[in-house]
């Protein structure tokens, strides 16, 4: 028999999926025609990512911004080009070297809290350029545990051949600070031949993805955070012991924050936690203070990762030298992805101060 030789069985078994498709395909048109869909009862409990997107996208009035925000944009002549449905937008037509007024200021802040993360090319901004434009958005936080700049409110994110890439788990970031950063704003400064992005999550999209019984399940649970991963080495050797003595008395070393976050500028609620400096076995019911034991705690961690850093919620964005990106630490979470070693990738950030996490739903 050739290779191209129907076998009798073959023969019969499509006779029988072709008969099925049909009669199968008839049933659920006869169905659909029949009652108007429940979006929510088309998306099974153990598959609603897509809904999540929808649900955002929805929320946002079915366009990527808001009709004001696009009316300012064209009045100022920026122009937008969105990179997800739901979240990133670069923003064509700003020279972030420029003294901005305070129309561009708002315009820039507007579009960051509708699409969570912005994005700008070709500034080659200064170090004290790049901070002067983070002080347009409130007051900055200097970082403790990274190698500072020539100016001490920039951080240099440096990765080659003797230090790989770092920051490729999702997280939003210095969650082990009381007040954890509203923002960061990074810059490029060197890019690796090939690879080297960083990847964006909505954490509001992440949310409304989860099943309802999660979504109210969480909604009373606070973990306990801290820098301990830069104590023992992360980012550079481990610090002496008398040195991270001496930290610990200065910086508070483990804070509270919840695990449902309401954005104090939207009012929405955004999933919020950073898997590196969560003790994933902290958690515990923040109306009795009770734990919910090590295992379980554990394991809602872990789902919460998987949910967070499910592809439908996120969009890329590729560096080059000068490109910057502002991201809302309040409504995403993001990813660096390792994929360049051993070349070399610099970026330099500077981070917006931000305020206490809180749930409150009813409250803005
Ligand atoms: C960060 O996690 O803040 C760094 C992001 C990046 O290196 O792309």
């Amino acid at each position: 028999m050739s290779e191209l030789e129907v076998t009798e069985e073959q023969r019969r078994y499509n006779e029988i999926a072709i008969k099925y498709a049909a009669k199968i395909h008839g049933a659920r048109s006869a169905l659909k025609a029949s009652a108007q869909p429940v979006v929510d009862e088309l998306f099974p409990s153990f598959n609603r990512t897509g809904l999540g997107v929808y649900r955002e996208y929805e929320r946002m009035g079915n366009r990527p911004v808001t009709e004001g925000l696009q009316v300012q944009a064209d009045l100022q002549g920026v122009v937008f080009e969105h990179l997800g449905l739901t979240i990133g937008t670069v923003l064509h037509d700003i020279d972030l070297k420029q003294t901005l007024s305070s129309a561009t200021i708002k315009l820039i802040r507007k579009t960051l809290l509708e699409r969570k993360v912005v994005f700008f090319r070709d500034q080659h901004l200064t170090e004290d350029e790049q901070v002067s434009f983070g002080r347009r958005f409130g007051e900055l936080d200097a970082f403790p545990f990274g190698k500072p700049g020539d100016n001490p409110y920039i951080l240099e994110i440096n990765h080659d051949e003797q230090r790989p890439g770092t920051e490729n788990n999702w997280h939003t970031d210095v969650t082990w600070m009381k007040k954890p950063s509203l923002g960061s704003i990074a810059q490029c400064v060197v890019v690796p031949p090939i690879g080297g992005s960083t990847l964006f999550a909505d954490s509001y999209a992440a949310y409304l993805g989860l099943p309802p019984e999660m979504q109210a399940r969480l909604q009373h649970i606070s973990g306990i955070n801290d820098y301990r991963f830069f104590l023992m080495g992360g980012g550079g050797g481990a610090l002496p012991e008398d040195l991270a003595t001496e930290i610990k008395k200065e910086i508070a070393f483990g804070v509270s924050h919840p695990m449902l976050r309401t954005h104090p500028e939207t009012g929405r609620t955004a999933l919020y936690f950073n898997g590196g400096f969560l003790r994933h076995e902290s958690l515990y019911d923040n109306r009795t203070g009770e734990a919910l034991g090590v295992e379980k705690a554990k394991e809602l961690v872990s789902f919460l990762q998987q949910q967070h850093g499910r592809p439908e919620y996120v969009c890329e964005f590729k560096w080059q030298p000068g490109s910057i990106a502002f991201w809302d630490n309040r409504a995403a979470q993001h990813y660096a992805a390792s994929d360049y070693y051993p070349h070399k990738r610099v970026l330099r950030r500077v981070t917006v101060s931000g305020d206490r996490p809180y749930y409150n739903p009813a409250k803005k």
